[in-house]
């Protein structure tokens, strides 16, 4: 089977959403976040900090190349990972992108106490997920399926992909 990779940005769901569905289709599941701060050996946020984020998304083009080159796997990807043509590539060429998406306010709502993630981790994120969402959308609108997340349990988000996958798999 192809593998099935979740993209979309931060607080939609994709950890979450993700880990069920493996374990609903006997699949293993990887993170690229995870994979990055295995080989860094530090969380993303002292990545940011003291190595700054060119060279986050350098380790992570790395860990989606290795990622993409593994079978029988569910994939999430880091919140802006597909927002760059080798990753977009690798991961299109891999298996089923599914792209989890929610409103700004879920998404606030959803990461304003979780201090683990640097790029919302400043006075106005509010402002900051409105912009990143505006030059992402493109990227996240080349998924094979959408599934809107703000209303739908984790459970439910899960039926609602495999739904969608059933017809192409
Ligand atoms: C990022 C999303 C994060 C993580 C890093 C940068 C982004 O992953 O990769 O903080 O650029 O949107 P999640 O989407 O899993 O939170």
């Amino acid at each position: 089977m192809r593998n099935i990779i979740l993209v979309g940005f931060m607080g939609t769901g994709k950890s979450v959403v993700g880990k069920l569905l493996a374990k609903k289709l006997n699949m293993d599941f990887v993170e690229s976040d995870e994979m990055i701060e295995t080989r860094e050996k530090m969380p993303i946020k002292d990545i940011f900090e003291k190595k700054g984020e060119p060279y986050f998304r350098l380790v992570e083009k790395e860990v989606v190349k290795e990622a993409s080159s593994r079978k029988n796997i569910v994939i999430s990807a880091g919140g802006g990972a597909i927002a760059d043509e080798d990753n977009l590539k690798n991961l299109k060429n891999s298996g089923i992108i599914i792209c989890l998406k929610a409103s700004p306010e879920t998404i606030l709502r959803r990461t304003k106490d979780l201090k683990t993630r640097p790029l919302l981790n400043i006075p106005d994120p509010k402002k900051k997920i409105g912009e990143l969402l505006k030059k992402r959308e493109a990227y996240y609108n080349k998924a094979d399926f959408s599934v809107n997340t703000d209303d739908l349990s984790i459970e439910q988000a899960v039926e609602r992909i495999l739904l969608d996958i059933s017809s192409v798999i």
